[in-house]
């Protein structure tokens, strides 16, 4: 596992998409297709994205009963995805099965990794709106270690969230860190945010970023200076 940059393809169909990543020229990023893109263009547009030879993070952040999800990553499977996701929230049990769902004839199976607490949720929503009452980042944690102890390979978490992650649950746990700006480039709507450099500093093993590159006057110079920044 080497640490990676991820770009956050938030458009709403194929063709906008594809268009993005045909200026990356001979250069293939690993590619974010989230709720946005999948419900707009498919199953279609990973397989499409896949044969071009790109790696793939499938965000859809299943939660639901276990035997639901545990079908609906079997069906994923196919896809031959690099990473997906579910919510932790849905507990031990659905993690697990979807763990089953996912694992291939080989045993082996895309890094599985789980949701905490979304970074919108803040204590007073958590503790007003779903009734738990402990300091979030003890949630967090909590979280991350059952998503640990179900055989899960990592979480997504803020930046500020990856190094305590670790230590929790082993340098080998891995941390998914979106929220990361530039040093001199605009926040937009994200909170607590760190730099590409911060976040190799405090251990973050893959950064999602969206509109500082698709959103950037060049793309591929925003994702090239992201690479520079963190991976090299
Ligand atoms: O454009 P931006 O860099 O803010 O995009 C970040 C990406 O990471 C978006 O696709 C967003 O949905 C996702 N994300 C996030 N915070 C989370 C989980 C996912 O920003 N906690």
């Amino acid at each position: 596992m080497g640490r990676d940059v991820i770009i956050a393809c938030d458009f709403d169909s194929k063709e906008k998409t594809l268009a993005f990543l045909d200026k990356f020229e001979g250069k293939k990023p690993f590619v974010k297709i989230g709720m946005e893109l999948y419900y707009s263009a498919g199953p279609e547009i990973v397989r499409e994205i896949k044969a071009r030879g790109h790696k793939i993070f499938l965000d859809l952040k299943l939660h639901d009963i276990p035997n639901t999800v545990k079908k609906s990553m079997a069906v994923l499977k196919n896809l031959d995805v690099d990473m997906t996701n579910l919510h932790a929230a849905g507990t031990k049990n659905m993690m697990k099965a979807a763990l089953e769902g996912l694992t291939r004839d080989d045993g082996t199976h895309p890094l599985l990794i789980a949701v905490t607490q979304l970074t919108s949720t803040d204590q007073e929503s958590m503790e007003n709106d779903l009734l738990i009452k402990e300091p979030i980042d003890k949630v967090v944690m909590h979280y991350a270690k059952c998503a640990e102890e179900s055989g899960l390979d990592g979480v997504v978490c803020s930046p500020l969230e990856a190094q305590k992650v670790h230590d929790t649950c082993g340098k080998n746990f891995v941390t998914v860190t979106p929220g990361v700006r530039f040093a001199d480039g605009d926040k937009g709507d994200q909170k607590r945010v760190m730099t590409p450099a911060q976040a190799k500093e405090i251990g973050s093993d893959y950064i999602v970023v969206g509109r500082p590159i698709t959103a950037a006057e060049d793309p591929v110079a925003a994702y090239e200076r992201c690479v520079r920044e963190f991976v090299d």
